[in-house]
């Protein structure tokens, strides 16, 4: 057995409430994730998913259980510490860049983090915007002057920018017409695949995750409740709940 590239044990999330703090968002979630593997967690809205991906980033504490990543205990890590293995994608690719600088900027500022020069940042930049099918002038739009699909492609080349080992895709295609939607899922899937990246694609419709994913969580009320092949899930659901979240009646 090779040592999984993430492990979730037990992980909790109260959330206070109008003052009252009691409120569990994440119950007792516990998963693995082996080196390049794509694991669809699913749920309906609210069902704790996001701060699963959250507390992983570290933009979230938890207040129980371990994340252990690449072997190492994260669990009270910060975000920088862990940035550079684990990068996420949103559903809102136009607000999770600054609208006063350009794409380029955006997609190249890890880089420059990391200790590159401008000019070996830009070569970079222009690689990856190709490696996401935009044309390189690309790099000098703003936010605003690009398509939704154009702005998401922007946002996962800036994801791949450091070569994480794992993407976290919250609802990355959710906000996008059907067929801007297949395409970005077909640009991840051959990504991820092409460069041996786990993922944690988070969605909330099955057949989306079913055909991109190997694994499927299906997630309840802030706990796992069922998990399986894609295919398996979707056939044969165990679980009353993802028979309703496959039928889409919720
Ligand atoms: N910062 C927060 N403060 C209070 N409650 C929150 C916070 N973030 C999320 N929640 C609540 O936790 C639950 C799970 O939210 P979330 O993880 O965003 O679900 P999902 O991503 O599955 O839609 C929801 O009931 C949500 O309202
Ligand atoms: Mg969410």
């Amino acid at each position: 057995m090779t040592t999984p590239m993430l492990q979730l044990q037990n992980l909790k999330k109260i959330f206070s409430r109008n003052g009252q703090a009691g409120f569990i968002a994440v119950d007792g979630v516990s998963f693995d994730m082996a080196q390049g593997e794509c694991v669809g967690l699913i749920g309906e809205s609210g069902s704790g998913k996001s701060t699963v991906a959250n507390m992983i980033a570290r933009l979230l504490n938890p207040d129980e259980g371990r994340i252990i990543l690449d072997s190492a205990d994260v669990t009270r890590a910060g975000v920088r510490a862990v940035c550079r293995k684990v990068q996420m994608v949103f559903q809102s690719p136009q607000e999770s860049f600054d609208p006063r600088r350009t794409l380029g900027d955006g997609v190249g500022e890890s880089l420059l983090n990391a200790g590159k020069s401008a000019a070996e940042a830009r070569e970079e930049v222009a690689r990856l915007l190709e490696a996401v099918g935009l044309p390189p002038d690309f790099a000098g739009r703003y936010p605003h002057e690009v398509s939704g699909g154009q702005c998401q492609r922007a946002a996962i080349a800036r994801a791949l920018a450091i070569r994480p080992k794992l993407l976290l895709c919250d609802e990355a295609t959710s906000a996008l017409d059907v067929t801007v939607q297949a395409e970005i899922v077909a640009l991840l899937s051959r990504l991820i695949r092409g460069r041996g990246m786990a993922c944690l694609f988070i969605c909330h419709d099955v057949a989306l995750a079913q055909d991109f994913c190997d694994r499927l969580l299906v997630m309840h009320r802030g706990k796992i409740v069922e998990e399986g092949p894609p295919d398996e899930i979707v056939q044969s659901p165990k679980q009353e709940y993802t028979k309703l979240l496959i039928d889409s009646v919720l």
